[in-house]
């Protein structure tokens, strides 16, 4: 496994990799998880060579401090890097190799992204559709792989990709849950033990509730302070969004009614 910390470096790897090989390209900010691993496996599965990148991207953090507190378990993230097949990992040593231009330049959605997550996260999407902007113009994947658990920032990733024309097959993957229901996410880490108890309360609310107002009662009086808990009518079908905080700790899931 080779493990790449700069832009050039990365440059001269993707050069070297022989048109005839497919690229499979997982994104994360590491503190890896079964979620992350699984879209490892799916990367493995269907790609000649699979790099995943480890990046905890500044410009996405609307909150400082979430971002000084986001979860860095770097010996564990090499360890199942190794464990699950990634031929390359990619760490940026530093934010300037990914913004030269010191975030002058980046991209914006105008529409889904002011929504769910982006009401309460104003700039959040703007950060992520950059760098994985930026991760794909360098990585040029034949496939890149993102969870449902996102499922906004995978709409908002395939809808860039459609609008810029880029030439990649974004492949959505199952959300990987706990036996208790609760979503796998690298903030789970920062839940305190009882609250790791209440959380998975968030999936079961979602699913047991028909209507959204008793469901929010429901989570609050169990101790959520609910930030949003909306259905969506979309092409494929309704599904069901939320985001909610135990303590200091933000969840989000969603549901296909
Ligand atoms: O889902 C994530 O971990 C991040 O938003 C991503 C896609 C790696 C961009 O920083």
């Amino acid at each position: 496994m080779k493990i790449i910390e700069s832009v050039q470096e990365l440059r001269d790897w993707r050069k070297q990799v022989s048109t005839e090989q497919s690229v499979g390209f997982v994104p994360t900010m590491g503190a890896l998880h079964l979620g992350h691993t699984s879209l490892l496996d799916f990367c493995n599965d269907e790609n000649d060579v699979s790099i995943i990148s480890i990046f905890v991207n500044p410009t996405q953090f609307n909150d400082p401090s979430d971002f000084e507190k986001y979860p860095k378990t770097w010996e564990t993230d090499l360890a199942l890097c190794e464990k699950y097949g990634a031929d390359v990992i990619f760490a940026p040593r530093s934010r300037e190799e990914l913004y030269p231009d010191h975030y002058h330049y980046r991209i914006h959605e105008n529409q889904f992204s002011n929504e769910l997550c982006g009401e309460f996260r104003p700039g959040h999407f703007d950060g992520v559709l950059s760098v994985v902007m930026k991760l794909f113009n360098l990585i040029k994947p034949t496939r890149a792989y993102f969870g449902e658990k996102d499922h906004q920032q995978l709409s908002l990733i395939e809808g860039m990709t459609k609008a810029f024309f880029m030439d990649v097959d974004v492949i959505p993957c199952p959300t990987v849950r706990e036996s208790s229901g609760l979503a796998m996410s690298s903030r789970n880490l920062r839940l305190s033990p009882i609250e790791k108890e209440l959380a998975p309360m968030l999936y079961q609310t979602m699913r047991e509730f028909r209507d959204l107002d008793q469901a929010k009662a429901s989570l609050t009086k169990l101790g959520f302070k609910v930030e949003y808990l909306v259905d969506k009518v979309e092409p494929k079908g309704t599904r069901r969004y939320a985001a909610a905080w135990l303590g200091n700790v933000r969840l989000i899931d969603n549901v296909k009614l």
